[in-house]
């Protein structure tokens, strides 16, 4: 099952993170981060910022989860623009080695194929970092998302847009379509790391941790990997049935084992 650690506040998941990161790039210098956009795993990427030292990130590379479709890589919003501006710019991780699923409607056919095999070229992902949608959606795999799924288009749910809305003018200007690694893709790597912080989140995390494995829960999928990591503040975790269970699992935890 997934290890559970019930932080006080995002800052505390940032740090506890981005050290695992650090731990990572200290065995394996050209580590291959899976990395995700949204306000959630902010704290993790200003946290690898601020506690990277002179650790060498320059044989790192990173895949994103996701882009918009149909929204100009120069936009702000993009997930390239994001992924640049949040992580690139301030972790100081090379560029040409950040790769982000394209969205331009030209290559729109083949970017699916085209990202996993940049994938798969890498070695695969050694660490993904992951946020949950209010629906369930891990990447922008909706309900209904197959688990065998890989990179392809899906269509955004209203309440998806509705969550997104915030970063743009008006709920008009969030795109309908993505192009989104598949909850297979998102199993292959080899560690999860799942964030979620706020209220708003609590049913979601308790669905995916605690529900039954459904596609209608696509987040649920993770209870199939054999290493997650799923890290959340306490109001993400009110509506655990086992939250106790987790403190103590965590709180015991022989020194040698990290997460
Ligand atoms: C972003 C992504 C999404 C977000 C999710 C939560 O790359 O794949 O699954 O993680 O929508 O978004 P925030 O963190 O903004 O609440």
């Amino acid at each position: 099952m997934a290890e559970v650690v019930i932080v006080e506040n995002a800052q505390a998941a940032g740090d506890l993170v981005a050290d695992a990161i650090l731990r990572l790039i200290g065995t394996k210098p050209d580590a291959v981060l899976g990395l995700a956009t949204g306000s959630t795993p902010l704290p993790v990427y200003r946290a690898l910022a601020e506690r990277r030292g002179d650790t060498d990130l320059s044989r790192v590379s990173g895949f994103a989860l996701d882009e918009y479709v149909g929204l100009p890589i120069s936009h702000p919003e993009s997930y390239r623009s994001v992924i640049t501006r949040e992580v690139v710019e301030p972790v100081g991780l090379t560029p040409e080695r950040i790769h982000v699923p394209v969205g331009a409607e030209e290559t729109i056919r083949h970017a699916g194929a085209d990202y996993e095999a940049a994938i798969n070229a890498a070695g695969g992902v050694d660490i993904q970092i992951l946020g949950i949608g209010t629906d369930g959606h891990i990447g922008f795999n909706e309900p209904g998302s197959s688990f065998a799924s890989l990179t392809r288009i899906k269509t955004l749910t209203r309440q998806t847009r509705a969550d997104n809305a915030r970063f743009f003018d008006s709920l008009d200007q969030v795109p309908t379509h993505s192009i989104t690694q598949g909850l297979g893709t998102i199993l292959r790597a080899r560690h999860l790391v799942l964030l979620a912080f706020g209220a708003g989140k609590a049913k979601a995390i308790a669905e995916a941790l605690e529900g039954p494995v459904s596609a209608n829960m696509p987040a649920s999928a993770i209870q199939l990997h054999p290493h997650v990591t799923v890290v959340i503040d306490e109001a993400a975790a009110t509506e655990l049935a086992h939250a106790d269970y987790y403190r103590d699992s965590y709180e015991n935890k022989p020194a040698w084992q990290t997460i």
